[in-house]
């Protein structure tokens, strides 16, 4: 057989596979979701942890300049508003940075969320902390989280 002949057998075995795979994907496949996307699936009720701010508990951060996760209950305090932000009462605390923490006393937010540190003014891109840090439940994840396993 010639180089040529061993070519295009080879090519028209690469058509044959790609058409056996060019299948209509059945519903119950697509998505996310594990049911047919015609229904209307009801997520799992969950709730929040309801550790009381002072328990102590921190999250390991996920990555580097990750904002940390609350890992206190936080439903007396959202959702937060204009008027009213009583996360602030127990976080910004300008005089506290830079010493150290105890256990159960609250984390002081970082120079990065103050437009002066000195006198305390908090930026105003930094009120709505729940944009950046969320609290955590015990939940299946809908998809694996494969950051880090594939690098
Ligand atoms: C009554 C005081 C209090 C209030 C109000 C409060 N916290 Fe906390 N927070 C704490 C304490 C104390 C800790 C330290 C962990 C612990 O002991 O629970 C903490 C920990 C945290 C942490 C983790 C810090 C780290 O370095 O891991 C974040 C993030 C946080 N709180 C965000 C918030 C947000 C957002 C709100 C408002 C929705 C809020 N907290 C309201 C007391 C409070
Ligand atoms: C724009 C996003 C964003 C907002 C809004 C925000 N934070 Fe943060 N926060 C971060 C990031 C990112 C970090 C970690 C890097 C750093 O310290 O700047 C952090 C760090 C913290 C820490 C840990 C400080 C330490 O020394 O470990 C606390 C506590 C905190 N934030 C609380 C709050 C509170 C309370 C609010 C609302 C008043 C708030 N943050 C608003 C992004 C945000």
């Amino acid at each position: 057989m010639s180089k040529q002949i061993v070519l295009y057998a080879g090519m028209f075995l690469t058509l044959c596979a790609c058409a056996a795979t060019n299948q209509p994907i059945p519903d119950d496949a697509m998505g996310l979701s594990k049911t047919s996307v015609f229904t209307d699936p009801v997520p799992e009720a969950f709730d929040y942890p309801a550790d009381r701010p002072g328990a102590g508990k921190q999250y390991a951060p996920p990555y580097h300049t990750a904002p940390p996760m609350i890992p206190h209950d936080v439903s007396a305090y959202t959702p937060i508003t204009r008027e009213k932000n009583l996360c602030v009462g127990c976080h910004v605390q300008p005089a506290m940075l830079g010493q150290a923490v105890p256990k159960g006393v609250p984390t002081p937010v970082s120079a990065s969320h103050y437009t002066d540190v000195k006198a305390g003014t908090l930026d105003g891109g930094h009120h709505v902390c729940t944009a950046c840090h969320a609290p955590q439940a015990k939940v299946e994840p809908l998809v694996e989280n494969r950051l880090g396993r594939d690098r």
